[in-house]
């Protein structure tokens, strides 16, 4: 019965955490407080990036490299290329899997219609 129980509660754990959608693994990861979705902040906004990417092969691939391994100074010319004011020109690697890395892609990308 105990056993169960606890094997309950570990697929529940489970099943919650595939079903975390992905702006609130964006804030529990403190992505927010470098990126907004429109507006620039210290990184270009998600709707940026994905007009940036979206349509590109490799999209999802370079956003996650970019996301799990750290970027520098792609930005500096992109942010005059699109108007937006970044305050940085790197960023570090984010404590991020590859998995949740690539789900983020994805939604960055499914940003730009
Ligand atoms: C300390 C500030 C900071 C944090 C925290 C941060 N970013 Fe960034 N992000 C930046 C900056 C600055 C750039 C522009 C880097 C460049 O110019 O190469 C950037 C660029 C990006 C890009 C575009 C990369 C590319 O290849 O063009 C993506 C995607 C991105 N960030 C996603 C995220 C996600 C997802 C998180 C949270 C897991 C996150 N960022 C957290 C500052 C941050």
């Amino acid at each position: 019965m105990r056993i169960s129980l606890l094997a309950y509660l570990a697929a529940a754990a489970v099943t919650f955490s595939f079903a975390q959608d992905v702006p609130s693994l964006l804030k529990s990861k403190g992505c927010y407080s470098c990126h907004d979705v429109e507006k620039s902040k210290v990184g270009p906004p998600y709707k940026v990036i994905a007009k940036e990417y979206k349509g590109k092969p490799d999209a999802v691939k370079t956003l996650v490299q970019s996301i799990t391994n750290g970027s520098v100074g792609k930005w500096q010319g992109l942010a005059s290329k699109y108007g937006v004011n970044i305050t940085a020109f790197y960023m570090p690697r984010q404590p991020v899997s590859k998995e949740e890395a690539e789900k983020i892609a994805k939604w960055i990308l499914s940003l730009e219609k």
